[in-house]
């Protein structure tokens, strides 16, 4: 048989056409949707209000505290009350409780071993005099979800996001907190400041971690690279200060809510042109993690394309930032 040069031309076109279809549909097919937000997760409960929930503020309204540290907690029963414990130990200290008012806002990622509820009886009892609220999601969203949904809420001028696990050292926000100090004195520029790992590297931490761990943490550096935040050498650490110019351009424009999602962040500040500064902290492994290696690094394989992918296509932009 003998192809003439207008079947070759017809074929190829009709290839790259049907393979251009297949790439959109897939994306479109894989593309999560838009972030939901339910009645109830609109409202907190607290020590003030501890049966009634109460309407959340947003964003966008003006901060009323100094801080805000985001907590997104998924069946964290055994783990959230040290982690708590710490924090506010560190929080309410004289020199640091003189200068930051604070709040605490636990966002219950679906939960249904009880953490909301330990919570609460924590905010009420134990720690009556801190500024606890707690929230909760009705169904699982994801790391990424809950703590967009807290900095969606937040009141601080400045908002820590941290891991429930108790992983990182609080009293390395500080650390966070002067570079924000350097970044942006008066927090009105946006700035981003957020702990890094990447000096943990070779020390007994890292080497302790299975081989298949860091083969997987090696392609994802190199992922990370093509992707465009190869800038920054520990994207995943559960430790990130955000002041409140930041918060309010990055979170409504966030759409991943699964554990990449820092990634997106770290993506849209660098498009923002938002600065960030990596500081090094403490950090130890702490047993329970609900990450399943080998999955979830595909899950985040798959995240990062859908990202790029709507990028590049112009379905999500970087400004989509409304008033
Ligand atoms: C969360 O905790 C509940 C109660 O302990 C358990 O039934 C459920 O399987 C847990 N979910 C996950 C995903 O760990």
């Amino acid at each position: 048989m003998v192809f003439d040069q207008n079947t070759l031309l017809y074929g190829g076109l009709s290839f790259v056409a049907a393979t251009a279809v297949l790439f959109y549909s897939v994306l479109l097919i894989w593309s999560p949707p838009p972030i939901p937000e339910r009645e109830s997760e609109k409202k907190y409960r607290s020590k003030s209000s501890p049966s009634k929930p109460v309407p959340l503020p947003s964003i966008r309204d003006a901060a009323s505290v100094d801080l805000t540290v985001v907590i997104p907690a998924f069946n964290e029963t055994s783990r959230m009350p040290s982690m708590l414990e710490s924090t506010i130990n560190h929080l309410s200290q004289p020199h640091i409780k003189k200068s930051r008012k604070y709040e605490i806002l636990i966002v219950d990622d679906g939960s249904s071993d009880g953490t909301s509820e330990l919570a609460l009886k924590l905010a009420v009892t134990k720690y009556g005099e801190s500024d606890i609220r707690v929230v909760k999601l009705e169904k699982n969203l994801g790391k990424g979800g809950a703590v967009r949904h807290g900095m969606m809420h937040g009141r601080g001028k400045r908002l820590l996001m941290v891991d429930a696990d108790g992983a990182s050292r609080f009293e390395d926000l500080e650390s966070l907190w002067k570079s924000m100090d350097t970044l942006s004195p008066d927090d009105t520029k946006p700035a981003i400041t957020i702990g890094s790992r990447a000096h943990l590297v070779k020390t007994e931490a890292v080497v302790k971690r299975s081989l298949l761990r860091n083969i997987l943490m090696y392609g994802l550096h190199t992922v990370l690279r093509v992707v465009g935040v190869g800038h920054i050498r520990d994207t995943q650490c559960g430790f990130k200060l955000f002041n409140r110019p930041a918060a309010v351009r990055l979170f409504p424009a966030q759409h991943l809510t699964t554990w990449i999602f820092d990634v997106e962040l770290l993506l849209l500040a660098k498009q923002m042109g938002i600065p960030v500064a990596e500081v090094p902290i403490e950090w130890h492994e702490v047993p329970g993690s609900k990450l399943n290696v080998m999955l979830d690094s595909l899950q985040m394989l798959r995240d990062l394309l859908i990202m790029r992918g709507n990028q590049m296509l112009g379905r999500w932009k970087p400004t989509a930032w409304r008033t």
